[in-house]
């Protein structure tokens, strides 16, 4: 199945029950081997914490449930929450009704229009790029470059299949046999699903963000490298930016 935005507004719009608000996404840590409370303050702590300032703007695209908006909501002095489905605009919208400041943004799943060039101090993305195609990437890209302020930072989370075989990613679309190969080959798994990873590398990811004026400071999958606490399961990653 293509990770189309059609396809992925019907998923988060209509056809996953949110049976937890996103606390059902928890394979990142049993795959840590750490409690998944534990594994979310790390994240907590490594990743939003020490990238966001006392009131700064800060965005996240694909909000879904407010998972980690809670999270951005505790510094942020205005948060503005990006998502294509208009469900989880929806949930955010009661989720934060005591608060006056954050801006809502049903997008096309492509572009961040009505925020401000050079606006935004941080910007969040987690399990959202990890289904995305690379065409939706670039846009993006090119987005986060126009709403920094400079010196802002993006860290998103996104795949890390094997960039030289890329290529073959259209034997995801060849039935079970097919897709098994393939992500066997791409991200060294014999085991699990693919997490309907889309076909995207880490250098994928630097090449398109530099492409469009963005400074690479970090890709890591590990955020804690002494207890290995991060996002290795599917060989996801996470890249650190600049604008
Ligand atoms: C797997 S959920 C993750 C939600 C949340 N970030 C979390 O970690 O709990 C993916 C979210 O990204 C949104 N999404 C998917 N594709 C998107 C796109 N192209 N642009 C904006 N949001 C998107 C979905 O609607 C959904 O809310």
């Amino acid at each position: 199945m293509k990770n189309s935005i059609i396809i992925n507004r019907e998923i988060w719009n209509e056809k996953h029950d949110w049976k937890k608000n996103g606390d059902e996404w928890d394979g990142q840590a049993l795959k840590c081997k750490v409690n998944y409370n534990y594994w979310k303050q790390s994240l907590y702590q490594n990743l939003i914490n020490s990238n966001i300032r006392e009131n700064d703007t800060v965005l996240e695209i694909g909000a879904g449930h407010g998972r980690w908006s809670v999270f951005l909501a505790k510094t942020a002095g205005t948060l503005i929450l990006v998502d294509l489905s208009s469900n989880c605009i929806e949930f955010c919208r009661n989720l934060f009704v005591d608060r006056s400041n954050i801006m809502y943004v049903l997008n096309d799943g492509k572009n961040l229009a009505g925020v401000k060039d050079a606006s935004v101090d941080f910007i969040w993305s987690f399990d959202t790029f990890v289904h995305i195609e690379k065409f939706v990437i670039n846009s993006y890209m090119q987005e986060i470059f126009r709403v920094l302020k400079p010196g802002g930072r993006a860290v998103i989370h996104h795949p890390g299949r094997n960039h030289f075989l890329l290529w073959l990613g259209f034997m995801r679309h060849l039935g079970n046999m097919g897709n098994r190969f393939y992500r066997t080959i791409s991200m060294c798994r014999t085991r699990d699903t693919d997490g309907w990873r889309s076909n995207i590398s880490k250098q994928m990811v630097r090449n398109l963000a530099s492409k469009n004026g963005l400074t690479i400071i970090d890709q890591l999958q590990s955020w804690d490298e002494k207890e290995k606490i991060g996002v290795p399961r599917f060989n996801d990653y996470i890249t650190i930016l600049r604008k």
